[in-house]
Parts: structure tokens; C-alpha cells; sequence
């Protein structure tokens, strides 16, 4: 590259030079200056090499240097005022400023909610158990009873995670009931665990139902456990949830993992068992499943059912949210509104 064509591109190079992205402007101006103009500068050193040009040239050469010049000095020009009128923003760049704190956030609804049935459950001596969201078919169904058609196992709900070659076949966990298989799988009883956690179903979002919800699962294993041992501490749980005054009332039910199966109810909370819309007038508000541990899930597990006995309950943690805090739509939850959110600020 000539003499000639190193100036043109040097004057393009400093028509494009732009203050945008430096943090300190003043300090990319003088450094600028610094470059092209400085003692040791692109400008003073090309007016050294000007001497060894030839005579024919230097005309042409001249005017290229000297316009090379007069744009720097524009550039610097430009600069300075672009900085003048600009100045909120260099110190909005300054990383050495102070942060403008901004409020706190707080705890979402939920991880209040799961957060308060933890420690109910901790209590009375539980503690935490937490496994994989993405689990095999033998934590999800077979270890806890299903039988080999039973619909929890369709593609219609549940979401199963693409098969590789050669590997079993999994899915995101339907249920925290899984966490009970792993738990006894590695541990011997007695056994006293609480696992609260996220769960997958192949559902359209509405106002009562998502495709991702939380649940909160209990599990009791030793000798002597007894139904009389599941509503005790069914009680003892519903009323440090929802009050003192609160009742409750088991209803037959079935689960592949438990026999016998119950669901259980509490008197509503809002109209004190009187009837209104949320119990649809019934006086009471469905709350959780529950039973003794089907003998054939502790053998699958490892333990002897005929020495230990046990019972399970499991409860949708988005539904606790809803009763206890009159919460009428599902999607809140996820939406992420402010407005919404702000009102469990206080609540820790
Ligand atoms: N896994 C059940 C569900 O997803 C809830 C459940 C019911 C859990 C009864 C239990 C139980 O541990 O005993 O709907």
C-alpha cells in the first residue's frame, strides 16, 4: 500500500471514530488526540516519512496529509461537544458510581406456601427430600403400583422426554411420589420425609390447571405405623395450616401406591363450613390425597412389609396458595405481574 492510499484510509478511519462505546469519554478523546496528533503521533509520524517522498508526489501527498490532519482535529472537535451535550449519559457509564438501589424483592407465593408446609411438617420431625425432575418409569409408576395400562403412563399426560439409543425411556415426574421410591430405596426406616417440588403434566393452561405446578409429598415407614398415626398428623397439619378451628374429614379414595386410599377435606376456611362459592356450599374444601404405603411399593423398595408399615400424603401446593390466599386463577402464578406479587411481600 502507497503512502497515498495509508492517508485515505487513516482519514476514513477517523471520519468512522465514534465516542459510543467508551465508558470515559474524555479519556477516549485524549487518547484519541494522543494517536493521531501527540508528539509521537499517526500525523507527525507520516510528516517524518513526507521528507523521503519524492518531489513529483509531495503535492498530492501534502494535501492527503494535511487534510488527514484538519480531520483529526475536526474529529476532536466533534467529540468534545458530542461530550458537552451528553453529560447524563457519561455518568450514567461511570462504573464507579454508587448503585441506585432499587427495592428488595421478596418470595413468591408459592415458596411462601411450600416454604410454611415444610416447616409444619419439620415440626414433627421431617426432613427434606428432594430428587430428579426428570425420572424413569420405574420411580414414576411401576415401583409405586400402576399397572401396566394405567393412563397416568399415556402420552395424553405425561411428558416424555425423547428416547435415546439404548437408553430407557423418561419423563418429566408427574408427581413427587417418585421422591418416596428413591427415599426408600436408599434409606432404612424409620423414615420421616417431606419433599416439596416441581411437576409436569401434558394439561392446556386455564385458570385451574398448568402444564407445571408444585406439589408437596409426606412420607411416614416404620413399625406399628397405623391409619389412627395418618389422621393425627393429617389434623395436626391442617391446623397449623389453616387455623385453630379448622376441621377435617376423610373420604375413601384410590391410589395405585396406597391401600387404603383416602382424599382429605377441610372445613372451608372462608365461610367457617357454612356453604359459600369457593366450597360450591358444601362447607368443605378438597385438600390432599393420602393412605397407607401399599405393602407392594415397600417391597419394591427394599423393605420388609411385614415388619414396616407406613403412610404417604401428597398435596398441590398452587391449590394450598389458592385457599389460603383466595387466589381464583392458576396464571397468576406464572405471570409474573408485580401487582400481584407485591401483595405477599409481607408474608415471609
Ligand atoms: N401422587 C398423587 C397425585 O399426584 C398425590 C398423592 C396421593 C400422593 C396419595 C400420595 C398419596 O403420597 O398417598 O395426584
Amino acid at each position: 500500500m502507497n503512502m497515498k492510499e495509508r492517508i485515505d484510509r487513516l482519514i476514513e478511519e477517523i471520519r468512522q471514530a465514534s465516542l459510543e462505546k467508551s465508558l470515559d469519554r474524555m479519556a477516549a478523546i485524549e487518547q484519541f488526540r494522543i494517536q493521531y496528533l501527540g508528539k509521537k503521533g499517526v500525523v507527525n509520524e507520516l510528516f517524518t516519512e513526507f521528507k523521503e517522498v519524492p518531489n513529483d508526489q509531495k503535492k498530492e501527498i501534502g494535501v492527503a496529509l494535511n487534510q488527514l490532519k484538519n480531520e483529526a482535529i475536526k474529529k476532536i472537535e466533534e467529540f468534545r461537544q458530542f461530550a458537552e451535550e451528553h453529560p447524563a449519559q457519561l455518568e450514567a457509564r461511570d462504573l464507579t458510581m454508587p448503585v441506585d438501589y432499587d427495592e428488595p424483592g421478596s418470595r413468591h407465593v408459592l415458596s411462601v406456601v411450600m416454604n410454611e408446609i415444610t416447616d409444619i411438617f419439620s415440626r414433627i420431625g421431617y426432613t427434606v427430600a428432594e430428587s430428579v425432575e426428570i425420572e424413569d418409569d420405574w420411580h414414576l409408576f411401576s415401583a409405586l403400583n400402576f399397572p401396566p395400562d394405567h393412563p397416568a403412563r399415556d402420552m395424553q399426560d405425561t411428558f416424555f422426554v425423547e428416547k435415546e439409543e439404548g437408553r430407557q425411556e423418561v419423563a418429566l415426574r408427574t408427581h413427587t411420589s417418585s421422591v418416596q421410591v428413591r427415599v426408600m430405596e436408599n434409606n432404612k426406616p424409620p423414615i420421616r420425609i417431606i419433599a416439596p417440588g416441581r411437576v409436569f403434566r401434558n394439561e392446556a393452561i386455564s385458570a385451574r390447571a398448568h402444564c407445571i405446578f408444585h406439589q408437596v409429598e409426606a412420607l411416614y415407614v416404620d413399625k406399628h405405623v397405623t391409619f389412627a398415626d395418618l389422621k393425627q398428623t393429617l389434623l395436626y397439619f391442617a391446623k397449623e395450616m389453616f387455623g385453630e378451628q379448622t376441621q377435617i374429614r376423610l373420604r375413601p379414595s384410590y391410589f395405585p401406591f396406597t391401600e387404603p386410599s383416602a382424599e382429605m377435606d377441610i372445613s372451608c376456611n372462608i365461610c367457617d363450613g357454612k356453604g359459600c362459592n369457593i366450597c360450591k356450599g358444601t362447607g368443605w374444601l378438597e385438600i390432599l390425597g393420602c393412605g397407607m404405603v401399599d405393602p407392594n411399593v415397600l417391597e419394591a423398595c427394599g423393605i420388609d412389609s411385614k415388619e414396616y408399615s407406613g403412610f404417604a400424603l401428597g398435596m398441590g401446593v398452587e391449590r394450598m396458595a389458592m385457599l389460603k390466599y383466595q387466589i381464583r386463577d392458576l396464571r397468576l402464578y406464572f405471570e409474573n405481574d408485580l401487582r400481584f406479587l407485591r401483595q405477599f411481600e409481607a408474608i415471609v
